[in-house]
């Protein structure tokens, strides 16, 4: 037996008992006669103590080899600490050792193993099996572990069956471009690792299966950022014979189930908005909305005087920033800096100082007296003290570049606050959305998305008209998960590839399978995926989804531990039929 107990559970109640432990040194203290030993494991950390005058000569001498990370097992006796320490789940007692066995020394590790290490990213991903030894990681694994736990119990209450899908099929078109896996046996033709499991999942409708949920790997080869690995895990879900209305109530309460089980928090029913008023109010189809800071339109009050610089827009919009209204002019100058960085692309940015007596004072005070500011701030809820900052430009493009400053004054102004939730749905989007470069009609969600019947007539006329029963989740400013009501007649799906320009050849080839079971009586269905990955990070009060992932891809997409990707040999690509041609 290697151990009697972990590291983390004696207590008081157990002085006198004998004890067997085993794990890692965390760091020893040697005073010369007594010898102090942090021992850890994944539950705790339990003293040693080594004692001149009562440990024997053999023990006592070898503990002194002891070094950090060295892997032991002790026998000894739990004794009570003389300085007791609160702090520590076993910190009212010790272990006097009576025999240690190293199980295996280990070299110095690269970066210390504590809550705050000093080792950078990069050493810790090298090294993650050592990062995953350290408690942040660690938790969040187990915290991971717990949602995933949660999310299997609640939807298998609720009729759900998990069912695992192929990894190795055909692309599954969600925006992103495959990763292909090269067929031995079929020379010239590979696999696509799933972006989603969507074609699958519909098929499970149409045998029968009602109410499906998965657990599972995608795999997108896109650009990464914090919130995004090419390889993510998604909780997919499908149910038959649903409208809209039926998913939301269902994956609302799963939400709610895991805020209240891992959070402690309940929460109301989830606000819903349509996509035109997420962007109309915040610039964003994933609103954070745990503060206010909406944005008010101002061409009707801030048009037609001589501003020529709004004049010329086709929007003029602002927000109030709340008690920013004593920013001096040089945090004012360096604010107007940020947003004219290239990644932010706003040309200028004009505020307005809601003074406390009620007056107005402003950068373009030239052309504005104090009447029409005080429309601004009526328009953009603004008040004494606060600051205005108006942006203006193409209508698109200047909502996006105030909705990145709505997100940087509420992360200054600390209104993001991590362990507060606020959830909410997105509704009504958009069927299509334009490509700008190739001047073609993509899916906004994915081409199985069905139209709002109402709309289906718009098709021809309007196409960017069109809305789709497509649906979002959003938490704390992020999509935790989206999903849409289904196409499920081969005469639409039909008609939405050839609007998505598909010739018919192509739509047979790539997706003559699912038209095929349509035929013979594919149910009404709908689903959803939630993103697991970010949904754990949010829920754990961050937005790096990489800190909940054991083993993450750094930012150009390698594991940079096994160091892959990698080059094959000759041998290997010949058998696959690959020839390279790298210039
Ligand atoms: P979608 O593409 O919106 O929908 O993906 C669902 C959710 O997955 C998460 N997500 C990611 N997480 C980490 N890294 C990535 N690269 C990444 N890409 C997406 C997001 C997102 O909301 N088949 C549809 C679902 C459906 O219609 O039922 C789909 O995959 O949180």
């Amino acid at each position: 037996m290697y151990r009697s107990h972990t590291c983390g559970e004696l207590s008081a109640k157990n002085i006198g008992n004998e004890v067997t432990l085993a794990g890692w040194v965390q760091k020893s203290r040697d005073k010369g006669f007594m010898n102090w030993v942090d021992l850890r494991d994944r539950y705790g950390i339990t003293q040693l103590v080594f004692d001149e005058s009562r440990t024997e000569k053999t023990v006592f001498e070898k503990a002194k080899t002891l070094g950090r990370e060295f892997v032991i097992q002790i026998k000894g006796t739990v004794i009570e600490r003389e300085s007791k320490n609160p702090n520590m789940a076993t910190g009212e007692i010790e272990i006097l050792v009576t025999e240690l066995n190293i199980l295996n020394a280990a070299i110095t590790p690269p970066f210390t193993i504590e809550d705050e290490t000093d080792g950078g990213e990069d050493i810790r991903m090298k090294y993650r099996y050592l990062d995953i030894r350290r408690n942040p990681v660690k938790n969040s694994l187990l915290f991971r572990h717990q949602v995933a736990m949660e999310v299997r119990k609640y939807l298998s209450e609720q009729g759900f069956c998990e069912v695992e899908t192929p990894y190795l099929i055909k692309s599954t078109p969600e925006g992103a471009r495959d990763f292909v896996v090269p067929s031995r046996m079929n020379p010239g033709q590979f696999y696509a690792l799933p972006q989603s499991p969507q074609t699958f999942k519909q098929l499970l409708m149409v045998g029968g299966m009602d109410k499906y949920f998965q657990i599972v790997k995608c795999f997108r080869d896109e650009d990464l950022r914090a919130d995004r690995q090419p390889e993510f895990t998604q909780i997919d879900c499908e149910m038959a014979f649903v409208e809209q209305e039926d998913i939301l109530n269902v994956f609302e309460g799963l939400t709610r189930h895991l805020l209240k089980e891992l959070k402690g928090i309940e929460v109301d029913k989830f606000p819903r908005m349509t996509y035109e008023h997420a962007m109309k109010t915040y610039g964003n189809d994933k609103p954070d909305i745990r503060f206010g800071m909406e944005f008010g339109e101002l061409n009707a009050v801030a048009q037609h005087k001589d501003f020529g610089v709004f004049n010329s827009a086709e929007l003029v919009v602002g927000i109030a920033a709340s008690g920013c209204g004593e920013m001096t002019r040089k945090e004012i100058d360096a604010l107007i800096d940020w947003v004219k960085r290239p990644q932010i692309g706003a040309s200028g940015m004009v505020y307005v100082k809601c003074n406390e007596d009620g007056s107005y004072k402003s950068s373009v005070d030239k052309f504005y007296d104090q009447d029409d500011l005080k429309k601004w701030a009526e328009a953009t809820g603004a008040k004494s003290g606060d600051m205005i900052f108006v942006l203006s430009g193409g209508a698109d493009k200047t909502r996006t570049q105030l909705s990145a400053l709505r997100m940087e004054l509420a992360t200054r102004l600390g209104l993001r606050k991590p362990h507060e939730f606020a959830p909410l749905w997105v509704v009504d989007f958009p069927l299509l959305e334009k490509d700008e470069e190739s001047n073609r009609w993509h899916a906004m969600h994915h081409p199985f998305t069905s139209p709002k019947p109402e709309d289906m007539k718009l098709l021809e006329t309007d196409p960017g008209k069109v809305r789709a029963n497509a649906y979002d989740m959003v938490l704390n400013g992020n999509e935790i998960g989206g999903g849409s009501i289904r196409i499920h007649d081969k005469e639409t799906q039909q008609l939405m590839f050839r609007y998505l320009g598909f010739s018919e050849e192509e739509a047979k080839n790539q997706f003559g399978f699912l038209m095929d079971a349509f035929q013979f009586g594919a149910p009404p269905h709908g689903g959803l995926a939630f993103g697991l990955d970010r949904l754990v990070a949010i829920l754990g009060g961050q937005e790096t989804i990489r800190d909940f992932i054991a083993f993450p891809k750094n930012n150009s997409g390698r594991d940079v531990m096994i160091d892959a990707p990698s080059v094959i040999d000759n041998a290997q690509l010949d058998e696959l039929h690959i020839r390279l041609n790298l210039q």
